[in-house]
């Protein structure tokens, strides 16, 4: 059996570089998997969340995933924090793993930056957690973008040795599942930025949830440079700008960048922004729509999480007491 755990964090506004390089492709792989599809709250609070905005954009996270087409009946889709397993496995993997592992972990240099004294010791055992959420349904698989392979990567460590100083294969050694049709989506105000939640401008990121006029402004006031567009793919070689617009078109077309540039080739980026603002509009507007419709009935939102919730536990319940049994911990 294949079985896929993967996970977003309710922080900030979900855009365009999350749908495009995640949630989209889960659309498709949850045909292939059985597959766990978490917003991962307890992450999201090891840098500072406001209690109410936590609230509002652990709702947000979820509606996007059942706008953009994961079906709730089909998959599980939950909140990390309403299956207690996740914090309870991922204290056993805090002393499963070691220092020295998790002093490697770049995503936590790059966020601590220099304050590094000063950041929450959950932002350091992060990488433990994740590898619990994982771990605790003993997912086969995990669809990662570059920046959380050395996540996976620590998450496979975990399991060997978890396995090799219990002399038990308790936990499968789980592999990452690189999509080829994921897009890395980079800022709209500079292409050799990753488009980002925190980034401070508003203009760098089209949200899940900017209306049609808002998202127009955007791709207008996009940097470009004076060039046309070319037709072949070498032309957008030093031009970051120019090839991240031809690969969020052939993303959102589900074409190529070759394709994209066969048929636009040659056109100045007014005439090619009109075209990406138009496609932009028609496949995100249905997405925006529904987005908005759910998130006006929280209540059908807390059901789904709720009902996701006990299928988790269900799977969860019975792995973490092998993992309990298998550690000596006495049972009550
Ligand atoms: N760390 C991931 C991110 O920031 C989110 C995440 C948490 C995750 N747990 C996970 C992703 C488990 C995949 C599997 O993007």
């Amino acid at each position: 059996m294949k079985r896929i755990f993967s996970g977003v964090q309710p922080t900030g506004n979900l855009h365009l570089g999350n749908y495009l390089g995640a949630i989209r492709n889960w659309v498709q792989l949850q045909k292939d998997y059985e597959s766990i599809f978490c917003v991962v709250d307890m992450h999201a609070i090891t840098v500072w969340q406001d209690p109410a905005e936590l609230t509002r954009t652990t709702r947000e996270v979820t509606a996007a995933y059942i706008a953009a087409g994961i079906d709730p009946e089909a998959c599980i889709i939950f909140h990390q924090s309403a299956v207690p397993g996740h914090a309870q496995l991922a204290w056993v993997f805090n002393c499963v793993a070691r220092m020295g592992w998790l002093n490697r972990m770049t995503q936590f240099k790059e966020k601590a930056g220099k304050h590094k004294e000063n950041a929450s010791v959950g932002l350091f055992a992060y990488p433990d957690l994740m590898a619990a959420d994982i771990l605790l349904y003993k997912a086969t698989h995990v669809p990662v973008g570059e920046d959380q392979k050395q996540h996976l990567e620590l998450t496979r460590d975990i399991a060997q040795k978890f396995n090799n100083d219990f002399g038990r294969e308790v936990f499968p050694i789980t592999e990452p599942l690189i999509l080829g049709t994921a897009t890395r989506v980079m800022s709209l105000r500079d292409g050799s930025k990753k488009m980002s939640k925190s980034e401070t401008s508003d203009f760098s990121r089209i949200n899940l949830r900017d209306d049609a006029d808002l998202i127009a402004q955007k791709i207008r006031k996009a940097k470009t440079d004076p060039e046309p567009l070319p037709s072949e793919i070498a032309g957008l070689e030093n031009r970051p700008e120019a090839a991240n617009l031809v690969g969020i078109f052939a993303a959102l077309s589900d074409s190529t960048r070759e394709a994209v540039l066969a048929e636009h080739g040659g056109q100045p980026f007014s005439a090619f922004k009109q075209s990406l603002t138009d496609l932009s509009v028609e496949v995100l507007g249905p997405m925006n729509a529904e987005m908005n419709r759910l998130l006006a009935n929280p209540d059908e939102i807390d059901a789904i999480l709720k009902r996701g919730a006990e299928r988790a536990q269900a799977i969860a319940g019975p792995i973490l007491d092998e993992v309990y049994e298998t550690v000596g911990f006495l049972r009550p």
